[in-house]
């Protein structure tokens, strides 16, 4: 069973953020604690430089944690937290670290003003800043991982990772040539779920099957390549492939979703547990996310919550989390009479694909109000489910909840630049204008021309 993008929200909550943008970041939290993170060069003494900057400033260190930075491989990264009393010293140490000891720190957001806006990507390209800062997983494996024992996979993760640490946007996705057991374990996978498509997914997801089988190489006996499953889906519906190695932060992954690209692994899982994964893997955004992204209403719906993330208050992303939980991942729809799946959970799940549709769980109309707050466990098949009317009637309600998101501000995709534009000014407003009328000029001469 897949366990997505929000089962470290709550362990990361404070330091995903704070890391995936890598640089200083501060974080008061309810506990008055001030948290921030710097990088270091790799040298004998650096920290213990470092340090001294913040004894000579009597300020006492609560938590300290370091890994490898991964942008750069010769530095890295020391996530520290100290009293919120100290914040005035805390400047002065800032400065020093600066001026003193690296010359690669640097202050995103301070979030010293309640109002402060967390940073979010403006260019499609920004995304090459954080696809690296991974929370979990990577071709680091959990104890109770079923490839954990086995060096074998480890090393052919670490292929894997490596393919997307080295991936930046614009370029071809590297091709894998899988193995014969990846196959089967594949072959595996697809043959039981392809046989409860036609009664369990939605219209939208059998609809697009036939073309991906056709198109993609989805086969029994071929794991089709991102790279041709990223081309099918930007010609249906601009959205794209980007490989990632892990779990990444939910502020972050949403942000992808903005810009129509999703972060998809490369790896799959191990072979000796073929319908069991404890993280998202090839099969799992193969079978699941991909026939859905290349439908036009989904992918418009799913724009629509990474756009109601970027510079959201963390609050708000944990909503948009949870909803895109109960959405892309677990989402039941309306269709005629019946309710069918269109989740990626679900829909690369044989097991818990037939549990939904039983009486067992509790079904609930989608509600982003609602459905932001729900609980949901990350280990077991899921207690509720939401139904949403349609894409359409989810989109409009994703939107009128991301009205409710305090920002300064209102965001909007232009597809020719492939950027975010921060509706802020009477000019911004008034290319809209120019863009909306040109539009509507070409419905009402459509309109015209069909009467
Ligand atoms: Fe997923």
């Amino acid at each position: 069973m897949i366990r997505h993008t929000a089962q470290d929200v709550t362990a990361f909550n404070q330091m995903s953020c704070i890391f995936s943008h890598m640089s200083l970041h501060f974080n008061p939290n309810p506990n008055k604690v001030i948290s921030c993170i710097f990088s270091l060069k790799e040298e004998v003494g650096a920290l213990a430089r470092a340090l001294r900057l913040f004894e000579d400033k009597g300020i006492n260190l609560t938590h300290i944690e370091s890994r490898p930075s991964r942008m750069n491989k010769d530095q890295y990264e020391f996530f520290i937290s100290v009293d919120s009393t100290c914040s005035q010293a805390l400047d002065e140490v800032i400065d020093g670290l600066r001026t003193q000891i690296s010359g690669h720190v640097h202050e995103l957001s301070r979030n010293k003003q309640k109002d402060t806006v967390p940073w979010f990507p403006n260019d499609i390209q920004d995304l090459d800043r954080f696809a690296n800062q991974i929370l979990s997983y990577g071709s680091e494996l959990d104890a109770d991982h079923p490839g954990f024992t086995d060096p074998v996979y480890r090393a052919r993760r670490k292929e894997f990772a490596d393919i997307a640490y080295n991936y930046r946007h614009g370029q071809t996705i590297p091709r894998v040539e899988y193995t014969e057991d990846e196959r089967a374990t594949w072959g595996t996978v697809f043959k039981e779920l392809k046989t409860l498509y036609p009664t369990h997914a939605c219209r939208e997801h059998n609809r697009v099957f036939p073309l991906l089988e056709k198109y993609c190489g989805y086969r029994q006996d071929n794991i089709p390549q991102l790279e041709d499953v990223s081309r099918f889906l930007q010609s249906c519906t601009g959205f794209r492939l980007r490989p990632v190695a892990g779990l990444l932060s939910s502020r972050d992954f949403l942000a992808g979703l903005a810009f129509r690209v999703f972060h998809s692994t490369q790896y799959i899982r191990h072979g000796s547990k073929p319908t069991y994964t404890p993280e998202p893997d090839i099969c799992h955004e193969l079978l699941g996310h991909v026939p859905l992204f290349a439908d036009p209403s989904f992918a418009q719906f799913s724009q629509e919550i990474g756009l109601a993330s970027l510079g959201a208050p963390d609050e708000y992303i944990e909503k948009l989390a949870t909803v895109y939980w109960f959405t892309v991942e677990f989402g039941l729809c309306k269709q005629g009479s019946e309710i069918k799946a269109y989740g990626a959970g679900l829909l690369s799940s044989f097991g818990e694909l037939q549990y939904s549709l039983t009486e067992k769980p509790k079904l609930m109309p989608f509600d982003p109000e609602k459905t932001s707050l729900q609980k949901y466990p990350i280990t077991e098949y899921q207690p509720v489910y939401f139904v949403a009317e349609s894409f359409e009637d989810a989109k409009e309600k994703v939107r009128k909840f991301a009205g409710t998101i305090p920002r300064p501000f209102t965001v909007r995709y232009n597809p020719y630049t492939q950027s975010v534009e921060v509706l802020d000014n009477t000019q911004q407003l008034r290319n809209l204008a120019d863009t909306i009328g040109s539009e509507m000029g070409k419905l009402c001469e459509a309109l015209r021309k069909l009467a």
